[in-house]
Protein backbone atom coordinates (compact mmCIF):
# COMPACT_ATOMS: atom_id res chain seq x y z
CA UNK A 1 0.00 0.00 0.00
CA UNK A 2 2.58 2.89 0.84
CA UNK A 3 6.48 2.77 2.08
CA UNK A 4 5.87 5.09 4.71
CA UNK A 5 7.31 4.05 8.32
CA UNK A 6 7.62 7.03 10.83
CA UNK A 7 4.67 9.73 11.05
CA UNK A 8 4.46 12.90 13.25
CA UNK A 9 1.28 13.52 14.93
CA UNK A 10 -0.07 17.10 15.96
CA UNK A 11 -3.13 18.76 17.56
CA UNK A 12 -3.71 22.18 17.45
CA UNK A 13 -6.19 25.57 17.94
CA UNK A 14 -8.24 24.81 21.60
CA UNK A 15 -8.01 21.56 22.62
CA UNK A 16 -11.53 20.03 23.87
CA UNK A 17 -12.63 16.49 24.23
CA UNK A 18 -11.71 13.71 21.87
CA UNK A 19 -7.95 14.44 21.06
CA UNK A 20 -6.61 11.78 23.12
CA UNK A 21 -8.73 9.55 21.32
CA UNK A 22 -7.44 10.80 17.95
CA UNK A 23 -3.52 10.20 19.11
CA UNK A 24 -4.74 6.60 20.46
CA UNK A 25 -6.82 5.41 17.44
CA UNK A 26 -3.86 7.15 15.46
CA UNK A 27 -1.00 5.21 17.08
CA UNK A 28 -2.79 2.02 17.02
CA UNK A 29 -3.43 1.65 13.11
CA UNK A 30 -0.15 3.20 12.65
CA UNK A 31 1.08 0.42 14.28
CA UNK A 32 -0.71 -2.08 12.92
CA UNK A 33 0.18 -1.05 9.71
CA UNK A 34 3.81 -1.51 10.26
CA UNK A 35 4.70 2.72 10.83
CA UNK A 36 5.49 4.24 14.30
CA UNK A 37 3.60 7.13 15.09
CA UNK A 38 5.74 10.18 16.95
CA UNK A 39 4.32 12.90 18.63
CA UNK A 40 4.70 16.55 17.89
CA UNK A 41 4.20 18.62 21.18
CA UNK A 42 2.40 22.06 21.05
CA UNK A 43 0.32 21.92 18.14
CA UNK A 44 2.74 24.12 14.97
CA UNK A 45 4.61 25.76 17.41
CA UNK A 46 6.19 22.25 18.02
CA UNK A 47 6.56 21.66 14.34
CA UNK A 48 8.23 24.73 13.78
CA UNK A 49 10.77 24.06 16.81
CA UNK A 50 10.99 20.30 15.91
CA UNK A 51 14.93 20.83 14.53
CA UNK A 52 15.38 21.96 18.04
CA UNK A 53 14.21 18.41 19.82
CA UNK A 54 16.61 16.31 20.70
CA UNK A 55 14.15 13.61 20.86
CA UNK A 56 10.49 12.77 20.22
CA UNK A 57 8.16 10.68 22.43
CA UNK A 58 6.93 7.48 20.28
CA UNK A 59 3.49 6.06 20.65
CA UNK A 60 4.58 2.58 21.04
CA UNK A 61 1.73 -0.02 21.36
CA UNK A 62 2.38 0.61 25.31
CA UNK A 63 2.35 4.09 25.38
CA UNK A 64 -0.50 4.59 23.77
CA UNK A 65 -1.76 1.94 26.16
CA UNK A 66 -1.27 4.57 28.70
CA UNK A 67 -3.34 7.51 26.78
CA UNK A 68 -7.20 7.77 28.38
CA UNK A 69 -9.35 8.62 25.50
CA UNK A 70 -12.19 9.72 28.19
CA UNK A 71 -9.81 12.05 29.04
CA UNK A 72 -10.61 16.06 27.29
CA UNK A 73 -7.56 18.37 26.37
CA UNK A 74 -4.43 16.67 24.45
CA UNK A 75 -1.68 14.77 25.76
CA UNK A 76 0.03 16.23 22.43
CA UNK A 77 -0.23 19.24 23.50
CA UNK A 78 -1.67 22.84 21.66
CA UNK A 79 -0.97 26.28 20.52
CA UNK A 80 -2.29 29.04 18.15
CA UNK A 81 0.10 29.20 15.71
CA UNK A 82 -0.30 29.97 12.29
CA UNK A 83 2.72 28.87 10.39
CA UNK A 84 1.68 31.35 7.35
CA UNK A 85 1.38 34.38 9.88
CA UNK A 86 5.29 33.58 10.75
CA UNK A 87 8.07 36.17 10.17
CA UNK A 88 10.53 34.16 9.04
CA UNK A 89 11.21 33.67 4.99
CA UNK A 90 12.45 30.26 5.65
CA UNK A 91 9.99 28.98 7.84
CA UNK A 92 8.92 25.95 5.54
CA UNK A 93 12.33 24.79 5.24
CA UNK A 94 12.82 24.96 8.87
CA UNK A 95 10.01 22.80 8.98
CA UNK A 96 11.04 19.99 6.57
CA UNK A 97 14.92 20.24 8.20
CA UNK A 98 12.71 19.43 11.62
CA UNK A 99 10.88 16.31 10.18
CA UNK A 100 13.69 15.00 7.87
CA UNK A 101 15.80 15.10 11.24
CA UNK A 102 13.10 12.53 12.49
CA UNK A 103 12.81 11.17 9.06
CA UNK A 104 8.97 11.63 9.65
CA UNK A 105 7.24 11.22 6.14
CA UNK A 106 4.01 11.98 6.59
CA UNK A 107 1.62 14.35 9.67
CA UNK A 108 -1.86 13.42 11.52
CA UNK A 109 -2.92 17.36 12.26
CA UNK A 110 -6.14 17.40 14.43
CA UNK A 111 -7.67 20.55 14.81
CA UNK A 112 -10.24 23.22 13.35
CA UNK A 113 -10.92 25.76 10.62
CA UNK A 114 -7.15 27.78 11.66
CA UNK A 115 -5.14 24.64 11.63
CA UNK A 116 -6.73 23.31 8.15
CA UNK A 117 -5.68 25.98 6.87
CA UNK A 118 -2.16 25.31 7.85
CA UNK A 119 -2.73 21.55 6.36
CA UNK A 120 -3.68 23.08 3.04
CA UNK A 121 -0.55 25.52 3.23
CA UNK A 122 1.41 22.42 4.44
CA UNK A 123 0.34 19.95 2.30
CA UNK A 124 1.47 23.07 -1.22
CA UNK A 125 4.74 23.05 0.66
CA UNK A 126 4.67 19.59 -0.28
CA UNK A 127 4.46 18.17 3.47
CA UNK A 128 2.11 15.29 3.21
CA UNK A 129 -0.42 15.82 5.73
CA UNK A 130 -4.05 14.74 6.65
CA UNK A 131 -6.22 16.54 9.10
CA UNK A 132 -8.74 14.55 11.32
CA UNK A 133 -11.07 17.31 12.34
CA UNK A 134 -11.53 18.99 15.42
CA UNK A 135 -13.65 21.95 17.23
CA UNK A 136 -16.17 21.84 19.73
CA UNK A 137 -17.62 25.20 17.54
CA UNK A 138 -18.58 22.17 15.26
CA UNK A 139 -18.26 25.04 12.61
CA UNK A 140 -16.61 22.89 9.75
CA UNK A 141 -18.61 20.87 6.99
CA UNK A 142 -17.90 17.51 8.62
CA UNK A 143 -18.64 16.08 12.14
CA UNK A 144 -15.38 17.12 14.20
CA UNK A 145 -14.41 15.74 17.73
CA UNK A 146 -15.26 17.45 20.59
CA UNK A 147 -18.75 19.05 19.70
CA UNK A 148 -20.35 16.19 20.93
CA UNK A 149 -18.37 16.45 24.24
CA UNK A 150 -18.88 19.82 24.61
CA UNK A 151 -22.64 19.78 23.95
CA UNK A 152 -22.80 17.23 26.81
CA UNK A 153 -21.45 19.49 29.16
CA UNK A 154 -23.25 23.15 28.49
CA UNK A 155 -26.03 20.29 28.48
CA UNK A 156 -25.31 19.36 32.48
CA UNK A 157 -24.51 23.32 33.66
CA UNK A 158 -27.39 24.94 32.04
CA UNK A 159 -29.33 22.14 33.45
CA UNK A 160 -28.02 22.40 36.76
CA UNK A 161 -27.61 25.81 37.31
CA UNK A 162 -31.29 25.43 37.53
CA UNK A 163 -31.38 24.65 41.49
CA UNK A 164 -30.49 27.96 41.77
CA UNK A 165 -31.71 29.83 39.23
CA UNK A 166 -35.02 28.45 40.94
CA UNK A 167 -34.17 28.90 44.75
CA UNK A 168 -33.68 32.52 44.19
CA UNK A 169 -36.48 33.28 41.24
CA UNK A 170 -33.45 35.13 39.03
CA UNK A 171 -33.38 34.74 35.27
CA UNK A 172 -30.21 32.94 33.84
CA UNK A 173 -28.34 34.52 31.50
CA UNK A 174 -25.90 31.69 30.29
CA UNK A 175 -22.68 32.90 27.30
CA UNK A 176 -21.01 29.73 26.09
CA UNK A 177 -18.08 29.03 23.65
CA UNK A 178 -18.56 28.63 19.79
CA UNK A 179 -17.03 31.48 17.78
CA UNK A 180 -19.44 32.78 15.42
CA UNK A 181 -21.40 29.49 14.74
CA UNK A 182 -24.44 29.02 17.18
CA UNK A 183 -24.39 25.19 17.23
CA UNK A 184 -22.74 24.83 21.06
CA UNK A 185 -25.09 27.49 22.50
CA UNK A 186 -28.50 25.90 20.07
CA UNK A 187 -27.81 21.73 20.92
CA UNK A 188 -26.59 22.76 24.36
CA UNK A 189 -29.57 25.03 24.57
CA UNK A 190 -31.80 22.38 23.08
CA UNK A 191 -30.79 19.69 25.90
CA UNK A 192 -31.19 21.95 28.63
CA UNK A 193 -34.78 22.86 27.62
CA UNK A 194 -33.47 26.72 27.82
CA UNK A 195 -36.42 29.10 27.46
CA UNK A 196 -34.19 30.98 24.84
CA UNK A 197 -31.30 30.34 22.86
CA UNK A 198 -29.54 33.48 21.13
CA UNK A 199 -27.56 32.50 18.20
CA UNK A 200 -25.09 35.11 15.47
CA UNK A 201 -27.41 33.03 13.23
CA UNK A 202 -30.33 35.24 14.68
CA UNK A 203 -30.07 39.28 15.11
CA UNK A 204 -31.73 39.25 18.38
CA UNK A 205 -34.78 41.78 19.03
CA UNK A 206 -34.75 42.09 22.84
CA UNK A 207 -38.28 43.81 23.22
CA UNK A 208 -39.59 39.76 21.61
CA UNK A 209 -37.18 38.87 24.03
CA UNK A 210 -38.40 40.53 26.64
CA UNK A 211 -41.94 40.23 26.19
CA UNK A 212 -41.25 35.73 26.01
CA UNK A 213 -39.05 36.42 29.26
CA UNK A 214 -42.01 38.24 31.74
CA UNK A 215 -44.86 36.05 30.74
CA UNK A 216 -43.13 32.77 31.15
CA UNK A 217 -41.14 33.53 33.82
CA UNK A 218 -44.02 34.90 36.01
CA UNK A 219 -46.16 32.21 34.87
CA UNK A 220 -44.09 29.40 35.87
CA UNK A 221 -43.64 31.21 39.59
CA UNK A 222 -47.69 31.54 39.82
CA UNK A 223 -48.01 28.08 38.71
CA UNK A 224 -45.18 27.13 41.22
CA UNK A 225 -46.64 26.05 45.01
CA UNK A 226 -43.86 27.28 46.19
CA UNK A 227 -43.87 30.53 44.51
CA UNK A 228 -40.21 29.30 42.69
CA UNK A 229 -39.30 29.77 39.50
CA UNK A 230 -36.26 30.42 36.53
CA UNK A 231 -35.66 31.23 32.93
CA UNK A 232 -32.51 30.10 31.12
CA UNK A 233 -31.35 31.79 28.32
CA UNK A 234 -28.23 30.46 26.44
CA UNK A 235 -26.20 32.79 24.69
CA UNK A 236 -23.84 32.23 22.02
CA UNK A 237 -20.48 33.99 22.29
CA UNK A 238 -20.69 35.22 19.03
CA UNK A 239 -24.01 37.19 19.43
CA UNK A 240 -23.99 40.71 18.08
CA UNK A 241 -25.64 43.84 19.10
CA UNK A 242 -28.03 45.31 17.40
CA UNK A 243 -25.24 47.72 15.34
CA UNK A 244 -24.09 44.27 14.34
CA UNK A 245 -20.63 44.81 16.40
CA UNK A 246 -19.50 41.83 18.24
CA UNK A 247 -18.61 41.71 21.86
CA UNK A 248 -14.86 41.48 22.50
CA UNK A 249 -12.34 41.52 25.51
CA UNK A 250 -10.80 44.76 23.92
CA UNK A 251 -8.26 44.50 27.33
CA UNK A 252 -7.11 40.73 25.78
CA UNK A 253 -4.63 40.60 23.22
CA UNK A 254 -5.72 38.64 19.83
CA UNK A 255 -4.26 35.30 19.62
CA UNK A 256 -2.08 33.66 17.52
CA UNK A 257 -4.37 32.88 14.86
CA UNK A 258 -5.65 36.52 14.96
CA UNK A 259 -8.60 35.89 16.72
CA UNK A 260 -9.84 38.68 18.94
CA UNK A 261 -11.30 37.13 22.76
CA UNK A 262 -15.50 37.09 22.63
CA UNK A 263 -16.69 38.01 26.03
CA UNK A 264 -19.31 40.04 27.35
CA UNK A 265 -22.48 38.57 24.89
CA UNK A 266 -24.44 37.44 28.12
CA UNK A 267 -23.80 40.44 30.29
CA UNK A 268 -25.00 42.75 27.34
CA UNK A 269 -28.04 40.27 27.29
CA UNK A 270 -28.67 40.53 30.92
CA UNK A 271 -28.21 44.98 30.66
CA UNK A 272 -31.23 45.00 28.15
CA UNK A 273 -33.32 42.81 29.95
CA UNK A 274 -32.92 44.92 33.33
CA UNK A 275 -33.40 48.21 31.29
CA UNK A 276 -36.62 46.67 30.19
CA UNK A 277 -38.08 45.65 33.87
CA UNK A 278 -37.06 48.76 35.14
CA UNK A 279 -39.00 50.94 32.73
CA UNK A 280 -42.55 48.77 32.58
CA UNK A 281 -44.67 49.67 34.73
CA UNK A 282 -46.47 46.46 34.67
CA UNK A 283 -43.47 44.76 36.75
CA UNK A 284 -43.93 46.31 40.03
CA UNK A 285 -47.76 44.41 39.61
CA UNK A 286 -46.27 41.41 39.07
CA UNK A 287 -43.79 40.71 41.69
CA UNK A 288 -46.76 42.33 44.28
CA UNK A 289 -49.00 39.36 42.67
CA UNK A 290 -45.97 36.99 43.23
CA UNK A 291 -45.41 38.19 47.01
CA UNK A 292 -42.16 39.10 46.16
CA UNK A 293 -42.07 42.75 45.86
CA UNK A 294 -39.96 44.41 48.74
CA UNK A 295 -39.72 47.93 47.95
CA UNK A 296 -36.24 49.61 47.59
CA UNK A 297 -35.10 46.19 47.81
CA UNK A 298 -36.77 43.78 45.19
CA UNK A 299 -38.88 45.99 42.84
CA UNK A 300 -37.64 43.97 39.90
CA UNK A 301 -36.51 40.41 38.90
CA UNK A 302 -33.10 39.65 39.06
CA UNK A 303 -31.12 38.83 36.11
CA UNK A 304 -27.17 36.88 36.71
CA UNK A 305 -24.83 35.92 33.24
CA UNK A 306 -22.80 32.90 34.23
CA UNK A 307 -19.94 32.32 31.90
CA UNK A 308 -18.59 28.40 32.09
CA UNK A 309 -16.02 29.38 29.63
CA UNK A 310 -13.16 26.61 29.08
CA UNK A 311 -15.17 24.69 31.39
CA UNK A 312 -16.87 23.31 28.56
CA UNK A 313 -14.24 21.61 27.01
CA UNK A 314 -12.83 20.35 29.80
CA UNK A 315 -12.79 17.14 31.94
CA UNK A 316 -13.66 14.14 30.20
CA UNK A 317 -14.90 13.11 26.31
CA UNK A 318 -18.15 11.64 25.38
CA UNK A 319 -18.32 8.08 24.40
CA UNK A 320 -19.74 9.27 21.06
CA UNK A 321 -16.93 11.71 20.36
CA UNK A 322 -14.23 8.81 21.77
CA UNK A 323 -15.56 6.55 19.23
CA UNK A 324 -15.18 9.49 16.36
CA UNK A 325 -11.69 10.44 17.44
CA UNK A 326 -10.41 6.73 17.79
CA UNK A 327 -11.91 6.45 14.00
CA UNK A 328 -11.04 9.57 12.67
CA UNK A 329 -7.40 9.27 14.21
CA UNK A 330 -7.13 5.83 12.61
CA UNK A 331 -8.24 6.53 9.40
CA UNK A 332 -6.37 9.66 9.16
CA UNK A 333 -3.41 7.25 9.00
CA UNK A 334 -4.83 4.99 6.17
CA UNK A 335 -5.06 7.84 3.95
CA UNK A 336 -1.26 9.16 4.48
CA UNK A 337 -0.16 5.48 4.13
CA UNK A 338 -2.26 5.78 1.08
CA UNK A 339 -0.44 8.56 -0.51
CA UNK A 340 -3.43 11.23 0.62
CA UNK A 341 -2.18 15.29 1.46
CA UNK A 342 -4.56 18.35 2.12
CA UNK A 343 -7.49 15.82 3.18
CA UNK A 344 -9.93 15.65 5.90
CA UNK A 345 -11.17 12.71 7.23
CA UNK A 346 -15.25 12.93 6.98
CA UNK A 347 -15.80 9.68 8.77
CA UNK A 348 -15.99 5.81 8.23
CA UNK A 349 -19.09 4.00 6.84
CA UNK A 350 -19.08 0.27 6.48
CA UNK A 351 -15.44 -0.47 4.84
CA UNK A 352 -15.54 2.78 3.46
CA UNK A 353 -13.33 5.84 4.83
CA UNK A 354 -14.96 8.52 3.16
CA UNK A 355 -12.75 12.24 3.33
CA UNK A 356 -12.74 15.84 1.35
CA UNK A 357 -10.53 18.18 0.08
CA UNK A 358 -9.47 20.15 3.59
CA UNK A 359 -10.14 23.25 1.89
CA UNK A 360 -13.70 22.50 1.70
CA UNK A 361 -14.03 20.74 4.44
CA UNK A 362 -12.61 24.13 6.56
CA UNK A 363 -16.08 26.57 5.23
CA UNK A 364 -17.92 27.72 8.06
CA UNK A 365 -20.96 26.16 8.76
CA UNK A 366 -23.76 27.80 10.73
CA UNK A 367 -26.66 26.66 12.26
CA UNK A 368 -29.65 25.24 10.28
CA UNK A 369 -32.46 27.90 10.03
CA UNK A 370 -35.41 25.30 9.49
CA UNK A 371 -33.68 23.16 12.31
CA UNK A 372 -34.32 26.58 14.85
CA UNK A 373 -37.46 27.41 13.10
CA UNK A 374 -38.72 23.44 14.20
CA UNK A 375 -37.53 24.20 17.67
CA UNK A 376 -39.15 27.73 17.80
CA UNK A 377 -42.53 26.26 17.29
CA UNK A 378 -42.37 24.17 20.29
CA UNK A 379 -42.59 28.09 22.12
CA UNK A 380 -38.67 28.07 22.54
CA UNK A 381 -37.14 31.78 22.04
CA UNK A 382 -34.93 32.63 19.51
CA UNK A 383 -34.89 36.35 20.07
CA UNK A 384 -37.56 37.03 16.79
CA UNK A 385 -40.78 36.93 16.03
CA UNK A 386 -41.21 33.00 15.32
CA UNK A 387 -40.92 31.78 11.86
CA UNK A 388 -42.72 29.32 10.68
CA UNK A 389 -41.65 26.91 8.01
CA UNK A 390 -43.65 24.07 6.04
CA UNK A 391 -42.32 20.99 7.42
CA UNK A 392 -42.25 18.31 4.71
CA UNK A 393 -42.13 14.80 4.96
CA UNK A 394 -40.22 11.70 3.18
CA UNK A 395 -40.40 8.55 3.42
CA UNK A 396 -36.81 6.59 3.17
CA UNK A 397 -36.02 3.64 1.66
CA UNK A 398 -33.49 1.06 1.73
CA UNK A 399 -30.28 1.71 4.05
CA UNK A 400 -29.20 4.74 6.23
CA UNK A 401 -26.12 5.20 6.92
CA UNK A 402 -25.54 6.04 10.38
CA UNK A 403 -22.30 6.61 12.57
CA UNK A 404 -23.04 4.37 15.70
O1 LIG B 1 -12.41 27.61 18.91
C1 LIG B 1 -12.61 26.96 20.12
C2 LIG B 1 -12.84 27.94 21.24
O2 LIG B 1 -13.15 27.19 22.41
C3 LIG B 1 -13.90 29.01 20.96
O3 LIG B 1 -15.18 28.51 21.12
C4 LIG B 1 -13.49 30.08 21.94
O4 LIG B 1 -13.89 31.36 21.52
C5 LIG B 1 -11.99 29.99 21.90
O5 LIG B 1 -11.66 28.68 21.51
C6 LIG B 1 -11.29 30.32 23.19
O6 LIG B 1 -9.94 30.31 22.92
P1 LIG B 1 -8.77 30.26 24.00
O7 LIG B 1 -8.81 28.91 24.65
O8 LIG B 1 -7.55 30.46 23.20
O9 LIG B 1 -9.08 31.34 24.98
Amino acid sequence: MHHMKRIGILTSGGDCGGLNAVLKGAAQMAHACGAACFVIPKGYAGLYNLKDFDSLVELTPQRADLINPYLAGSEAGHSRVKIKKLDDEHKYTRIKEGLKKFNLEGLVISGGDDTGSVVVDLAGQGIKCVHAPKTMDLDLQTYSVGADSTVNRIAMFANEIKTTGNSHNRIIVMEVFGRYAGHTAFRGGIAASADAILIPEIPVDFDILYEHVKKRFFERISQSDVKSGTYLIMVAEGLKDAAGSEFVDESAPVDAFGHKRLAGAGKYVGQELTKRFQKDPQIPELMKREKMYVKGLYEIPEVRSVSPGHLVRSGYTSAFDVNFGKEAGAAAVLLLLKGMTGVTVVGISGNRIKYMATEQAIKERYADLYQIAFHESTSICFGRKPVSVQVEFTQISGLIERHL
